[in-house]
């Protein structure tokens, strides 16, 4: 396979181009930034103030997260960090089919971009930097402590063959590649399967805002709702149950 093409995007935090879907694995505008604006705060931080969670209502209470494309691992190092912050516990799920290789993971250098944001010291930078690679080393298919606050499951399937507990998520990241690229992975079957896995009190957002995306979600199901998309984007989509 042709070798991936790692691009710095505008916030300085570098995204991979897939080398035969040519397409992007975050915003060029800005990967680390895109990840925040629609998976953090639409999806991690929105569930856990509906919760009351983090604001020491229910300390003991733990956020199960689905993610669909573990890809970098940005998305679960930017929701350790946001665990770290608030003082909640996190269960991530993630189901990936083609894990990048740990020499293109070592490119990347997430726990910097992060620690740069945040005015962290280098000890932080060092505690997130290890994190992340203990990530991307988990076994698949088992639930691995990556921190006291952060339990990591990493599935190694097609979306499409996973089978979820029911009632379970809390919060869904739907970050499939884009629906001119793959969209097959944004059909009714998946959506609904994904519906039957959410707790009534669930979100799933996502960066797209496409019209079939949002039709199949609702054919799903969900409620859905166009929220400001990140940079230039007009809309993303935050889906409720
Ligand atoms: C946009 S990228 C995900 C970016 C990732 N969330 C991150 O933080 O870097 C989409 C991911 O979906 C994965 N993928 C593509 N087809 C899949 C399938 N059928 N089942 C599971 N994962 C798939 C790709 O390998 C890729 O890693």
């Amino acid at each position: 396979m042709e070798e991936f093409k790692t691009i710095v995007t505008d916030d300085g935090s570098l995204t991979l181009l897939h080398p035969i879907l040519k397409d992007s694995y975050h915003s060029l505008q800005g990967a680390m930034l895109e990840a925040m604006h629609v998976y953090i705060k639409a999806g991690f931080e929105g569930v856990c103030l509906s919760l009351g969670l983090g604001l020491g209502l229910k300390p003991h209470r733990c956020i199960s997260v689905l993610e669909m494309g573990f890809g970098t691992g940005l998305n679960a190092l930017l929701t350790l960090n946001k665990a770290l912050q608030d003082g909640v516990k996190v269960n991530y799920c993630t189901i990936e089919l083609y894990p990048i290789d740990m020499k293109v993971v070592e490119l990347l250098c997430y726990a910097r971009n992060i620690a740069l944001y945040n005015s962290y010291n280098t000890e932080h930078e060092l505690l997130l930097h290890n994190a992340f690679i203990a990530m991307h080393n988990a076994p698949w298919g088992e639930a691995v402590e990556i921190l006291p606050c952060f339990t990591l499951t990493k599935i190694r399937a097609d979306i499409n063959d996973v089978v979820l507990h029911a009632n379970h998520y809390d919060v869904v990241y739907w970050d499939a590649f884009s629906f001119d690229t793959q969209p097959h992975l944004w059909s009714n079957d998946i959506f609904s399967k994904i519906h039957k896995a959410i707790k009534p009190t669930a979100i799933l957002t996502t960066y797209s805002a496409k019209g079939e995306v949002k039709r199949a979600l609702r054919e799903s199901g969900f409620t859905v709702k166009r929220a400001k998309g990140f940079g230039t984007k007009h809309h993303m989509l935050i889906a409720t149950w």
